[in-house]
């Protein structure tokens, strides 16, 4: 199979060329160092030449209030190229719970971004997966200083970004799902836990200070980010993860 791996320079874009391609499909990943960008459309058309599926996995270069008009210009410009093209399916990279967390307004913009995708003319599947354990070094310094990092209690399920990479592969080669795909980690943490666990593992003798007002998930309550039921659940663990 032809597949247009947009944002396939990044994170996960980068992981999911790897697999595809050893697997034996025509993986090719754009970004805006290839010559695409997504928010201008420029680069677009000859992305998509000829691709069966494209796979979105571009992210907004903040998490703001500008974080809904990103996706919903990509995802516009990406849908009305890949219907020109004559595009079989179409993948994007959403979060689990991202519908539950209504004050946080990058998760807002997932959800617009699935809608837009749900909506549009074009075959379609949504992978939709929990934090990224690679996420958590980001996570610990928003609300850092010199002797204590503050976090709120949040349950969240993390999982290792070659896992995430490996399910949304295996969605790319599959038939559209018209649905979506939870993913998850094998193991539920409370955030603040998480954040002391990682901090002794690498020597860094900060302490954690509960926080039920401090960064991003202070928004997400309850078991908001945890998976439903019928799952996908990755097999990395955390532990296993940090000491590699
Ligand atoms: N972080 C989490 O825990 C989490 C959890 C679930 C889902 N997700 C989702 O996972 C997705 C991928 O995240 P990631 O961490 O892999 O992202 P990332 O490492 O920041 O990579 C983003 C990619 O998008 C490209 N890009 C940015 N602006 C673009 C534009 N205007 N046109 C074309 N390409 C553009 C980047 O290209 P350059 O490298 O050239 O800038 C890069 O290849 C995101 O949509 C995010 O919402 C994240």
């Amino acid at each position: 199979m032809k597949i247009a791996v947009i944002g396939g320079t990044g994170l996960i874009g980068s992981q999911v060329v790897r697999i595809l391609t050893e697997n034996g499909h025509e993986a090719v990943p754009h970004s805006p160092s290839t010559g695409l960008d997504l928010l201008s459309g420029k680069g677009l058309r000859e992305a998509l030449d000829g691709a069966d599926v494209v796979v979105n996995l571009t992210n907004s270069p903040t998490f703001d209030d500008a974080s809904p008009a990103f996706f919903r210009t990509t995802m516009d410009n990406l849908l009305a190229a890949a219907k020109d093209a004559g595009v079989g399916h179409a993948v994007i990279l959403s979060i689990v719970g991202a519908d539950r967390v209504p004050d946080l307004v990058y998760y807002r913009a997932k959800v617009l971004q699935e809608e837009i995708l749900k909506a549009g003319p074009v075959p379609y599947s949504i992978v939709r997966a929990t934090q990224f354990f690679e996420f958590m070094d980001a996570v610990l310094s928003w609300t850092s200083d010199d002797t204590t990092v503050r976090l709120p209690a949040t349950l969240v399920q993390p999982m290792a970004a070659a896992d995430v990479a490996q399910a949304v592969a295996d969605v790319c080669v599959g038939a559209p799902l018209q649905g979506t795909r939870n993913v998850a980690g094998p193991e539920v943490f409370r955030l603040d836990e998480l954040g002391a666990l990682t901090l002794r593992a690498r020597g860094d003798h900060r302490t954690v200070v509960t926080d039920e007002h401090a960064g991003m998930f202070a928004a997400a309550s309850g078991d908001a980010l945890i998976p439903p039921d019928g799952a996908v659940i990755a097999k990395t663990s955390y532990r296993e993860w940090l000491a590699r």
